[in-house]
C-alpha cells in the first residue's frame, strides 16, 4: 500500500525551440554518421535555441504553460527552483530572471546544479517544503541551453545534447483521488557520488581554471565527457534508484503505469527497464526527437504525455535520472 502523498503535481508545461538539427546536419559538421548516432544512442534530431534566446526565456515559456495548466497566477508562487547547468550567467541565478519574466512576487528563486538529475533534485526539494506546509505552490523547472556549451568539433559529445525546458508546479496534495489512488508525490530519493566528478564536466570558467584565451583555445569552457564511465554508472544507479522508489512505496513494477526516464541513451533506458521488469510499451520516450536535454528531459517528456492524454490522472509514473556529479535520483508520482 503506497504512503499518502503530501504534495502533488498541479500542472506541467514545456518549451522546445523550433530549430531542428538532424543527424544528417551533424554529418556535415563532424566525422559522424546518422547510423552511428541512432545505433549507439537512439537520437535522430535535437532542438537548438536561436541566437538571442537565453535559458531563462525557455524556462519562462515552460513555466507559463505549467501555471496555466495548474490554473494559477505567477503571483501564487511561493518559490522558484531552476535545475540547470547552462544558466543565463554565473550570477545571479537563472531563477531570478524567471521570476522577473513571469512577474512573480518576491518569492525565493534559486538555481540547482545537479546536471541531468536537476529536475528530480528540484522535485525532491520542493516536496520537502510543501510537505511541511512551509510553502504552498513551488515552481520546479528543468532547463538547458546545451548547444552553447558543447564543443561542436567533438563528435563524442556534440551529437548527444539538445536545448529545451520543462516545468511543473508542485502544491499540496489535499484529497484529490483518481482511480481510487491518492494523487501526489509518493517518493523522491536523491544521491551524489563525487568520485566520478571529473567524468562529465565543463572544466574551465570557474575558480579552478578561470577563463582566459588559453582556456578558450583548448575548449576547456565546453563539455568534456568520459562517456563509458557515465554509461556504466547510469545503468547501475538508475536501476537501484528506480527499485528503491518502488520498494519504499510498496508499488510493484506491474502497478507502474509509465516509466518517464531521463533521455540520455536508449541503450541505458532499455537495460534499466528490462531489469525492473516493466514492459517496453510502458516506457515513455522522446530521445529520438529531442536528444539529451539534461535536467529538462523528464519534465518535457512528462508534459508531452500529460497533454496528449497518454498519462491520465491516477497513473503511477516512475522517474529516474543520472548526470554529472555523478548525481542521480528516482521518484514515484501519482499524476
Ligand atoms: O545525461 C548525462 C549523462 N550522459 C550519459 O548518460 C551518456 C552516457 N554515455 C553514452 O551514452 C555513450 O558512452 C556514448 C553514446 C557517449 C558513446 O557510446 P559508446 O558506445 O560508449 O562509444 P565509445 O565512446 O566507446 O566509442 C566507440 C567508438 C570510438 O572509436 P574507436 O576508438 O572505437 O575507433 C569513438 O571514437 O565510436 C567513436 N565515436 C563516434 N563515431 C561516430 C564516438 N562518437 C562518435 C560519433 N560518430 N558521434
Amino acid at each position: 500500500m503506497a504512503a499518502t502523498p503530501q504534495s502533488r503535481i498541479l500542472g506541467t508545461g514545456h518549451y522546445l525551440p523550433d530549430v531542428i538539427r538532424s543527424n544528417f546536419d551533424l554529418e556535415k559538421m563532424v566525422d559522424t554518421t546518422d547510423a552511428w548516432i541512432v545505433e549507439r544512442t537512439g537520437i535522430r534530431e535535437r532542438r537548438i535555441a536561436p541566437e538571442g534566446m537565453v535559458t531563462s526565456d525557455m524556462a519562462t515559456a515552460a513555466a507559463k504553460r505549467a501555471l496555466e495548466a495548474a490554473e494559477l497566477q505567477a503571483s501564487d508562487l511561493d518559490m522558484i527552483l531552476v535545475g540547470t547547468v547552462t544558466p543565463d550567467m554565473p550570477m545571479p541565478a537563472t531563477a531570478v530572471y524567471v521570476q522577473q519574466k513571469l512577474g512573480a512576487g518576491h518569492c525565493p528563486a534559486m538555481d540547482l546544479s545537479a546536471a541531468c538529475a536537476g529536475f528530480i533534485f528540484g522535485l525532491s526539494i520542493a516536496d520537502q517544503f510543501v510537505k511541511t506546509g512551509a510553502m504552498k505552490n513551488v515552481l520546479v523547472v528543468g532547463v538547458e541551453l546545451l548547444s552553447r556549451v558543447v564543443n561542436w568539433e567533438d563528435r563524442g559529445t556534440c551529437v548527444l545534447f539538445g536545448d529545451g525546458a520543462g516545468a511543473v508546479i508542485l502544491g499540496p496534495a489535499g484529497g484529490a483521488t483518481a482511480r481510487g489512488r491518492a494523487r501526489g508525490v509518493l517518493s523522491t530519493r536523491i544521491h551524489t557520488d563525487g568520485a566520478l566528478a571529473r567524468s562529465l564536466m565543463i572544466p574551465g570558467g570557474g575558480s579552478e581554471t578561470p577563463t582566459n584565451a588559453d582556456v578558450v583555445e583548448k575548449r576547456l569552457h565546453k563539455v568534456h565527457m568520459r562517456g563509458q564511465d557515465i554509461f556504466k554508472v547510469a545503468v547501475k544507479n538508475l536501476y537501484s534508484a528506480s527499485k528503491d522508489a518502488l520498494e519504499e512505496t510498496g508499488v510493484s513494477a506491474s502497478e507502474v503505469d509509465w516509466v518517464c526516464p531521463h533521455q540520455a541513451n536508449l541503450r541505458i533506458i532499455d537495460n534499466v527497464v528490462s531489469r525492473l521488469g516493466v514492459p517496453e510499451e510502458k516506457v515513455l520516450l522522446n530521445i529520438e526527437k529531442v536528444g539529451n536535454t539534461s535536467s529538462a528531459s523528464i519534465p518535457i517528456l512528462l508534459d508531452d504525455n500529460v497533454r496528449s492524454g497518454k498519462i491520465k490522472a491516477g497513473d503511477h509514473v516512475l522517474m529516474c535520472a543520472l548526470g554529472a556529479g555523478v548525481s542521480w535520483g528516482g521518484a514515484l508520482v501519482t499524476i
